[in-house]
């Protein structure tokens, strides 16, 4: 059985990420949603209504569905891209559009597996410049995304924009597989 709460983390495991139609799975996607930004309630949607109107506008960017990360049936992440979201220079750019794990699930590696893909994805899409909007404070996820060559571009106080310029850096990842093991070990960050 999986913990259901931060004091009992999943177990590592068979974690299985594959495309999903969103409204097979939607009220357990956004449970996690809720769970993942708790520590951060500033920077994402609030109330059933606020946050159901947010999948739906996900939903109509990835009709053909979000990438699903489980273990064990169980919906641990998810992630969701957008080819289509600025032009910089007249050159169409990708997006992260959202990324969420589970804090039951953290520290094992799935953020980086699920951003991975999605880079490949845009990629392959000939996304050659990824963008991103993170709040200012949410310094996990601006870690995970400076490690992988986003650089600030822009902020307006509450949200920082990030763009990988994928020219400038080696994005394509090896994580062709969609079952991916936990790492076992998880890893400890400083607080
Ligand atoms: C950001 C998030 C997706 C990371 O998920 P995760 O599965 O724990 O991430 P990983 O285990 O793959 O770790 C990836 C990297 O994130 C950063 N990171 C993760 N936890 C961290 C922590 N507590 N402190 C500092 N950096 C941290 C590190 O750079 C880490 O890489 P490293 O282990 O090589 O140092 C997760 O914390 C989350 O869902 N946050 C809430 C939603 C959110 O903010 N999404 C981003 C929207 S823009």
């Amino acid at each position: 059985m999986m913990g259901t709460d931060e004091d009992s983390p999943a177990d590592p495991g068979k974690c299985i990420i594959t495309r999903r139609k969103p409204e097979e799975i939607k009220e357990e996607l956004q449970a996690v949603y809720e769970e993942a930004y708790s520590r951060y309630p500033q920077y994402a949607e609030r109330g059933d209504r606020c946050v159901e109107s947010y999948f739906n506008r996900l939903e109509r960017m990835r009709p053909e569905g979000f990438l699903v990360a489980t273990v064990d049936d169980e919906v641990m992440g998810f992630a969701v891209e957008d080819l289509n979201w600025k032009m910089f220079d007249s050159e169409p750019v990708g997006e992260v559009m959202e990324l969420v794990v589970s804090p039951r699930a953290r520290g094992h590696g799935l953020g980086k597996k699920l951003l991975r893909l999605l880079i490949n994805i845009l990629n392959k899409h000939g996304r050659k410049k990824i963008g991103l909007e993170v709040g200012g404070n949410n310094k996990e996820a601006i870690k995970l995304y400076q490690n992988h060559g986003f650089e600030y571009f822009d902020d307006d106080g509450t949200w920082i924009c990030m763009v990988l310029d994928s020219e400038k850096v080696d994005t394509f990842y090896q994580v062709e597989t969609p079952v991916y093991e936990f790492s076992h070990s998880k890893k400890q960050h400083e607080r």
